[in-house]
């Protein structure tokens, strides 16, 4: 099954969020949450060092993949974060990853007050209205390789003709996915974006989630409760609501049960979905963060 017909067609379900709520929330069959395995390998690789991945010489949870092709790749997991552009043939599509970063790093970043909602910069992002705002620490940090990770993703489209590019990543790595499921687009055409996060934070206001739900995305965010602990990864969770925050469509939840379930709209409240089952950051523990995500857990191995 392609990974097209499993991510949101979001232009339809963005143009009425309040309605879409209330649609039902479907669980995904075992089929397609397999669909998933290959990009969320891709997004445990987004924490190798470019060497590495480079050489596509970086372990288990890496090499998943053997037919990986690498383009580029860089950052320094420190300052910039890792990052690297490649091509799968089977799944014949560009594969763009970012590094994440660990829990205990994000989350204040994500609860400082410091970090405003800001426009996007008018270069980076030309033609976007001013309205469209994003935490301006992740719009920072996705600024850091912007024009570095465009030029390898056309090298990548010329080199290997390809249709499709697939943007992945996981926690911080999955904020600056969706800004660049956003910035690519605006210089790169002919092809179809798509992008595959997990354990995504809030990224930007309300514009910025209905303008990266005009293109299909998944984000799937974890829990697992194990007998009476209920153990939730909270960072999907933040930055809060309150604060301006809103998530695009494309959530994929995984319950309780291991059961993955679509959650339809922005934020939908249903407790089967993140922003219902884990109000606030007390509620969460941040194991659940790393996966497991239908068995991979997210880290360079
Ligand atoms: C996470 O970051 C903290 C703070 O920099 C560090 O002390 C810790 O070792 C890191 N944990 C992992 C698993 O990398
Ligand atoms: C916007 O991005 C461009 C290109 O990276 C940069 O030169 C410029 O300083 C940025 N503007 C602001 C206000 O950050
Ligand atoms: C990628 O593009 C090809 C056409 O080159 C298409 O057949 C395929 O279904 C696309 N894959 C995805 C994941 O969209």
């Amino acid at each position: 099954m392609a990974l097209a017909v499993l991510l949101a067609s979001a232009s339809l379900v963005a143009a009425a969020p309040s309605l879409v709520a209330r649609q039902a929330i479907t669980p995904l069959t075992t089929a397609e949450i397999d669909v998933f395995t290959p990009y969320t390998y891709y997004a445990a690789a987004g924490y190798c060092t470019p060497a590495t991945t480079l050489a596509w010489n970086c372990g288990t949870n890496c090499e998943a993949n053997p037919d990986f092709e690498p383009v580029a790749a860089g950052g320094d997991g420190n300052s910039v974060q890792y990052w690297y552009v490649g091509w799968d043939p089977k799944l014949e599509t560009v594969i763009v990853a970012h590094q994440g970063t660990n829990t205990s790093q994000l989350l204040p970043v994500l609860t400082d007050a410091s970090f405003v909602l800001e426009s996007l910069n008018a270069t980076l992002f030309p033609g976007v209205s001013s309205s469209v705002k994003a935490h301006s620490g992740f719009a920072n940090e996705q600024a850091k390789t912007a024009t570095t990770i465009l030029s390898a993703v056309q090298t990548a489209i010329s080199k290997y003709g390809a249709k499709n590019v697939t943007l992945v990543g996981h926690s911080l790595g999955a904020a600056l996915a969706l800004l660049d499921s956003v910035y690519l687009p605006l210089h790169v055409s002919g092809v179809t974006f798509s992008t595959v996060t997990y354990g995504m934070p809030r990224v930007g206001n309300l514009d910025f989630a209905d303008l990266a739900s005009d293109r299909p995305i998944s984000h799937i965010n974890n829990k697992w409760v194990l007998l009476w602990l209920l153990l939730i990864d909270p960072v999907p969770t933040l930055p809060y609501q309150f604060m301006g925050y809103v998530h695009p469509t494309g959530e994929i939840h995984i319950e309780d049960s291991g059961a993955w379930d679509n959650c339809p709209g922005m934020d939908n409240p249903s407790t089967l979905c993140s922003t219902g089952d884990v109000p606030t950051l007390l509620n969460g523990n941040v194991n659940d963060h790393d996966g497991p995500y239908n068995g991979v857990e997210i880290t360079c191995s």
